[in-house]
């Protein structure tokens, strides 16, 4: 694996590499790696791309600047568990690097009602966070593909929007055909998804994370003979009785995130839950297919 930290040394290599015929692949992260952002790395590496990691712990991103301070940091194990999933190319900028004229002065572009539903309303300009170290990475790799967890489901749809929004640059370089690759949440064997946020659970916490789970698939499989209303009830108590704060336990359409209050069985729909225990805050959803 060939480790880059600065801007215009990746730009350089990658530019060789695609003029040799290799298709980029591009899984941007957070650090503190696990199953799941390996996951996206063997998808990209399956599919014959040249798979570029990032990571990047993205200030703009965090509203509640104590979530940045505890994020946890483990760049030396990461760069083990890259080189062992047999990724290329990993890119580790400093803030400067990424911000040249710093995080004050990026471009960010709006996302409408998108943004301020669900994790939105939650946390304030968070998206617009998402979309400026989104954007800035895309100038920087300039990907074919870049393969996102469905853990995220609204960042999916985020970072959908942003490659529409972004325009062509002079290299001829046009975001809007980046192909985006929604690759399937990977969990722990009680449904937990995975996070880099789990190391921070106590046991006692660990021991009734999978709840949320649990919920998503009640609110599936009860869609046929309840009404959203009642199960959404039902869940709320059933995550308060295990020490949860419920954020939102949310249906909407699949397509573009429509908050519904019924299930309606004409559309494709998803169920999302964001929960704190104790300090953690954990989301999750699943497709209601
Ligand atoms: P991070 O939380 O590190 O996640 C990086 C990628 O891994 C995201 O696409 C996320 O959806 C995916 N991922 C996380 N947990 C997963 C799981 N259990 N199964 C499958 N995929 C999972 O998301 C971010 O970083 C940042 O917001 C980022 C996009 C890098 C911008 O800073």
């Amino acid at each position: 694996m060939v480790i880059f930290k600065k801007t215009q040394d990746i730009s350089e290599f990658l530019a060789g590499k695609r003029s040799g015929g290799a298709r980029i692949g591009f899984i941007p992260t957070m650090g503190a790696l696990h199953a799941g952002h390996i996951s996206l790395i063997s998808q990209a590496r399956e599919k014959g791309y040249l798979t570029v990691c990032s990571i990047f712990l993205n200030p703009t991103q965090f509203n509640n600047p104590e979530d940045l301070k505890k994020y946890p940091v483990s760049t030396d194990s990461d760069i083990q568990l890259l080189i062992s999933s047999q990724c290329d190319v990993l890119f580790l900028p400093d803030v400067e690097e990424v911000y040249p004229g710093g995080p004050d002065n990026v471009v960010s572009y709006g996302f409408g009602e998108l943004e301020e539903i669900l994790e939105g309303a939650k946390r304030p300009g968070h998206f617009k966070g998402v979309g400026q170290v989104v954007g800035r990475l895309l100038e920087i790799v300039e990907p074919d593909t870049i393969f996102l967890g469905q853990k995220d489901y609204q960042q999916v749809m985020i970072i959908t929007a942003l490659c529409r929004l972004m325009l062509q640059d002079t290299n001829g370089f046009r975001p809007s055909d980046i192909r985006i690759e929604r690759c399937p949440t990977v969990r722990e064997a009680d449904g937990l998804a995975m996070s880099s946020r789990n190391r921070r659970l106590t046991e006692p916490q660990r021991a009734v994370a999978g709840t949320i789970y649990q919920c998503l698939v009640s609110i599936q499989a009860k869609q046929y003979n309840s009404r959203f209303e009642t199960v959404k009830r039902e869940c709320g108590e059933i995550l308060a009785s295990k020490g949860f704060v419920t954020d939102y336990i949310a249906i909407a359409d699949a397509r573009d995130l429509r908050l519904l209050e019924e299930y309606d069985k004409n559309i494709p729909m998803v169920a999302l839950i964001a929960a704190s225990i104790g300090k953690i805050r954990l989301i999750d959803n699943l497709l209601m297919d």
